[in-house]
């Protein structure tokens, strides 16, 4: 089978694809025939060796953590999981970006009809991040909450989520995401002309204050929400790691909501329509590189999906 591998730390021309092996399950796990697997900001941070401290690497290095597929082989232990069952799920072991992935049969949920193949197969990053980011903040109906890259693949989920609370969301992001986020009743806040600008147009949407902030995009937002007097308990950071435990400021993520009820509870929304999650490209897994190139824009709304 073909699986994404890369030998030196860089930029995305160090990936490639190679012939390797198919997967035999271990005792608790399946064996899952890819159909569709998402790519996410982490996977280009570790390959550029920039989370070396965090998550440390060992080269060759494969990559890819969600994915949906059919399961093809099935462990000893294995209960509840039959060979052709269509399924979502993860993988700690930076391996899913590949035809075939062996995968705990704990982080599996059956693949609702209604969901594509590219939308169940990026669900599982921004989906337990989303939900984990959204409970920290503990948003309340009437609440006013502000969101950073309020369009991405993270905050398109986090401002549904807090839509659906019953939370005023303020998503802040460029011009060209407002009208996705006001078709999600997001009241969109324009990024550009630096943080200044934003923090004015905030107060100007706000002006009884803002009572949580959930950072997506670091670069100064946890400040800008400090300044704007929400409480640091109230503001919730994925990516400005120094900033967190500073001032009360909470830093929950994927790691907080890995688990299946929580992959379940994104799920069940997706097929039912409470959310939204928007492919914005798909790309074989021979055109790695240039699936790794445009998410390093910056500029994705929702997801960029690889069809093994
Ligand atoms: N801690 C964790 O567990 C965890 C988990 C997942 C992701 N992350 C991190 O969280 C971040 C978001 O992940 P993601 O998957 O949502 O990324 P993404 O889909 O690539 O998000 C890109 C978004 O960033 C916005 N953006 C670009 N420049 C911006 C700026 N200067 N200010 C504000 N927004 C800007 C863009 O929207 P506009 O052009 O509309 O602004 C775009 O929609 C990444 O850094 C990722 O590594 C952390």
């Amino acid at each position: 089978m073909k699986a994404v591998r890369f030998n030196q730390f860089g930029g995305p021309e160090v990936l490639e694809v190679i012939e390797t092996d198919l997967p035999v399950p271990a005792a608790d796990e399946v064996v899952v025939q890819v159909r569709a697997a998402g790519i996410n900001p982490g996977e280009a941070s570790i390959r550029k060796g920039l989370l070396e401290a965090f998550y440390p690497t060992t080269l060759p290095c494969g990559e890819g953590s969600d994915l949906a597929g059919a399961i093809t082989a099935v462990g000893d232990e294995v209960d509840g999981w039959s060979i052709g069952d269509e399924v979502v799920g993860w993988v700690d072991t930076r391996s899913s970006h590949a035809q075939s992935v062996a995968v705990p049969a704990a982080h599996l949920v059956p693949k609702p009809d209604g969901v594509s193949w590219e939308i169940a197969g990026s669900a599982f990053v921004v989906g337990s991040t989303a939900w984990a980011a959204t409970d920290a903040v503990q948003p309340q109906p009437g609440d006013v909450v502000a969101v950073s890259a309020a369009a991405g693949g993270v905050g398109g989920l986090v401002s549904q989520l807090l839509v659906e609370r019953g939370a005023t969301v303020l998503g802040i992001g460029s011009l060209e995401n407002a009208e996705w986020l006001q078709s999600k009743a997001v009241t969109p806040i324009d990024r550009s002309g630096g943080l200044d600008a934003v923090a004015e147009r905030l107060r100007a949407a706000a002006p009884d204050g803002i009572d949580a902030f959930v950072d997506l995009f670091g670069g100064g937002y946890v400040q800008l929400a400090l300044d704007l007097g929400v409480p640091g308990d109230r503001i919730n950071t994925i990516i400005d790691f120094e900033q967190v435990g500073k001032n009360g400021v909470l830093g929950a993520g994927s790691a907080d909501g890995s688990t299946a009820q929580v992959l379940g509870e994104v799920v069940t929304r997706l097929a039912d329509g409470r959310l939204e999650l928007p492919i914005e490209a798909t790309y074989p897994l021979g055109e790695v590189q240039a699936a790794f190139a445009q998410l390093e824009l910056r500029r994705t709304r929702g997801k960029i999906v690889l069809i093994p």
